[in-house]
C-alpha cells in the first residue's frame, strides 16, 4: 500500500509538472485560429478598402476631439465624405463582392456619420454626439470581428 501511494504521488508530481511547463512556457500563441470570414478582393480594391478604414479612424479621433473641445461647427466637415456620399464613389464589381451583412453593415456606419453631421446642425451637444458616435462604432467592432479582407492574388500565391 505504501508502494502504492508513492507510485501515485510520482505519477501526479508528473502530472503537475507537465500541466506547469504548458501554463507557463505555451501561453496561448501557438493555436490562434482564423475564424473570421475572409472577403476576397482585388489587391487594389483591398487597399482603397483599408485606406477608407484608416481615414474613417481618423475621421472618429478628429470628431472626438471636436465633441470634447466645444468645436461642434467643425463636425459636419469631417463626416460628410465618409457619409451616404462616399457609397456612390464604390464601384460596382466591390460592391459585389461584399456580402450582404458588410454591405449593410458598411451602409449603416455611412449613415452614421451623416446623422453626426445632421446632429451638429441641430445644435446637438458634445456629449450627444459622443453618445451616437460610441453607438455607430459598435459597427465597426462588430464587422472587425466577423471578416477579414483577402486580395486574390495573395490565395494565388
Ligand atoms: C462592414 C464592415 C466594416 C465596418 C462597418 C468597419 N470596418 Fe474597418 N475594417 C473592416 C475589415 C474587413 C478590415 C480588414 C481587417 C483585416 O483584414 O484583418 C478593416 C480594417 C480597418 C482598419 C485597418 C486599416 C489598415 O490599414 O489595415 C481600420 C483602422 C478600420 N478598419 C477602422 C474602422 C472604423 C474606425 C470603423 C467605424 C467607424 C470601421 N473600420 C468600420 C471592415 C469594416
Amino acid at each position: 500500500m505504501a508502494k502504492f501511494s508513492y507510485l501515485l504521488n510520482i505519477v501526479l508530481i508528473g502530472f503537475i509538472g507537465v500541466m506547469g511547463y504548458k501554463f507557463v512556457y505555451d501561453g496561448n500563441v501557438a493555436t490562434s485560429t482564423e475564424e473570421r470570414t475572409a472577403v476576397v478582393l482585388t489587391s487594389a480594391e483591398k487597399a482603397g478598402v483599408l485606406a477608407e478604414m484608416r481615414g474613417l479612424l481618423e475621421t472618429v479621433q478628429a470628431v472626438i476631439v471636436a465633441a470634447t473641445s466645444d468645436d461642434i461647427a467643425a463636425i459636419p466637415d469631417l463626416v460628410t465624405p465618409y457619409g451616404m456620399i462616399a457609397v456612390q464613389n464604390e464601384s460596382v464589381q466591390l460592391a459585389a463582392k461584399l456580402p450582404i451583412e458588410v454591405k449593410t453593415m458598411g451602409y449603416d456606419a455611412h449613415r452614421a456619420m451623416d446623422t453626426l453631421a445632421e446632429m451638429a446642425n441641430n445644435g446637438a451637444t458634445g456629449n450627444e454626439i459622443l453618445a451616437t458616435l460610441g453607438d455607430a462604432m459598435v459597427l465597426c467592432t462588430t464587422c472587425h470581428a466577423s471578416y477579414r479582407f483577402v486580395a486574390e492574388e495573395e490565395i494565388l500565391n
